[in-house]
């Protein structure tokens, strides 16, 4: 953390205005490693400018890929026509930074025969594991050797098609199965895996290049690989947890915040816990171009009604239950819901860590190592403190908080923002990973924060 990765924050202010999403950092940086796969270049559009673009970008060109700007903004042109070996050396700059670098293990065997992985970074939301990529990859035929500063992998006998059961539907895993089936010789059958919109996004990414991928009922996905893939032109799914951020901190601080970009499909389950707990919404639809007329913008304005707010119970889960990167900016508003919430964490068991930092601001939350409120989960027995009640409403008050992980980190802004005084949030160029020109937009909704 740098002396000027701090951000002062004058609180008690309602959010109010427009900002605009661009293509969802869950897809982005997947589509951008299928890049890989291709022998023709691919154009992506509508990409934000964050931290894990950066990463990937960084890793393509180091194998060979020549990504370039196009000509419309957030336009970016992969041509992968000399893909290339790099070095452990040059991989490993890149090393803790972020978790899309295991997914280019399938890719990189494909392309060059062996692939290196440097040590995986990502948010310290629990321990993450990488046991079900291992298992799929050996699955498939690769030879993995896992070394101190990294994974080195072979295909000897090339890729082949098998079948796999996830233990969990893991969403890097069923992404990490794609990029490798799709050229693997023969079919390849994936049960238990994760059909998220990013996840689907992905497959009309791959299709678009050649694959045929097929989505049966319950989870299961079929894959026929093929022998080559060609480029694809593609416009990403919006940044659902990004809209829902916003929509939290508009209800956090009494405010009123229009989300251009934000699609309704995808965020169903969130705008039914919004409405709950008590918050509005009005959702405008795109309007294609017509012949004379120009065509609008999607968006979804969210905003505080006034009176007061009413507490939920909500489990996070896999698709299409609550997202667990919604969870923590809703917690905020949950703070101030009259009456005792509950939010029960079944995909990470270490994700709520962040409600001390809202205690220290005058929240009333405690933390269980019980399946509090729904359905009994893998944690539950595990002694994994993963469920919370909020008791609320309570008012907030300023401080100085350090931020521990990406959405975390939104979650403690959004709190700064609502709460009264002058906090101090130190590590906020954290929120750079996943949130595009934050503090731009901050300024643009009429927030008081300034660096150091
Ligand atoms: C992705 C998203 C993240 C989101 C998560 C769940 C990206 C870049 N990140 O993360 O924002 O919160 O999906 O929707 O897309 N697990 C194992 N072994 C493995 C892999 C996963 O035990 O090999 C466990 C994890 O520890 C976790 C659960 O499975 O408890 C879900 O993880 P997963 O869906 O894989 O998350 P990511 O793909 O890392």
């Amino acid at each position: 953390m740098t002396v000027n990765d701090v951000l002062t924050v004058h609180g008690g202010t309602p959010l109010h205005g427009r900002i605009r999403v661009r293509g969802a950092k869950n897809l982005v940086s997947k589509a951008m490693v299928a890049a890989l796969l291709g022998d023709a270049p691919s154009r992506l559009y509508d990409v934000p400018r964050i931290r894990d673009v950066e990463v990937v970008r960084g890793l393509l060109e180091l194998h060979g890929v020549r990504v370039s700007d196009g000509a419309e903004d957030g336009e970016l042109v992969l041509d992968p026509a000399n893909v290339e070996s790099a070095t452990t050396d040059e991989i490993n700059v890149h090393a803790g930074s972020s978790r899309i670098p295991i997914l280019f293990c399938g890719p990189l065997l494909h392309r060059l025969g062996h692939a290196f992985i440097p040590d995986l970074g990502g948010c310290h939301i629990g321990p993450r594991p990488i046991d079900f990529h291992i298992q799929a990859l050996r699955q498939f035929g690769a030879v993995v050797d896992k070394a101190p500063e990294g994974m080195h992998l072979t295909a000897p006998t090339g890729l082949h098609g098998t079948k796999l059961e996830l233990p969990f539907p893991s969403v890097g895993a069923t992404e990490q199965v794609l990029l490798t089936a799709v050229l693997a010789e023969g079919v390849t059958e994936l049960r238990n895996a994760a059909v998220e919109p990013e996840i689907i996004d992905l497959i009309c990414v791959l299709q678009k290049m050649g694959a045929i991928i097929k989505v049966h009922t319950d989870r299961v996905i079929e894959i026929q690989g093929v022998p080559r893939l060609g480029g694809y032109t593609h416009r990403p799914i919006p940044d659902r947890i990004e809209a829902a951020s916003w929509a939290a901190a508009a209800l956090a601080t009494g405010g009123d915040i229009e989300v251009y970009g934000a699609e309704q499909v995808d965020m169903m389950t969130f705008l039914n816990v919004f409405r709950s707990v008590g918050g509005a919404y009005e959702v405008t639809d795109m309007r294609p171009p017509r012949e004379g007329s120009a065509g609008t913008e999607g968006k979804i304005r969210f905003w505080h009604p006034g009176g007061e707010l009413q507490a939920v119970a909500l489990e996070t889960d896999v698709h299409p239950g609550f997202m667990t990167d919604w969870q923590q900016p809703l917690v905020v508003a949950l703070t101030q819901a009259r009456g005792l919430s509950i939010v029960h964490e079944t995909v990470y068991e270490q994700r709520l860590g962040y409600t001390e930092a809202l205690n220290s601001m005058g929240a009333t939350i405690q933390v269980y190592r019980d399946c509090l409120g729904g359905t009994p989960c893998r944690f539950g027995r595990r002694d994994f403190k993963h469920s919370a009640v909020i008791a609320g409403p309570s008012k907030l008050h300023a401080a100085d908080l350090v931020i521990p992980d990406l959405r975390a980190g939104f979650s403690h802004l959004i709190a700064a923002l609502a709460a009264e005084g002058t906090s101090r949030v130190y590590g906020v160029d954290l929120i750079n990973r996943g949130y595009e020109d934050f503090e731009a937009k901050l300024a643009a909704l009429g927030a008081h924060a300034e660096r150091a």
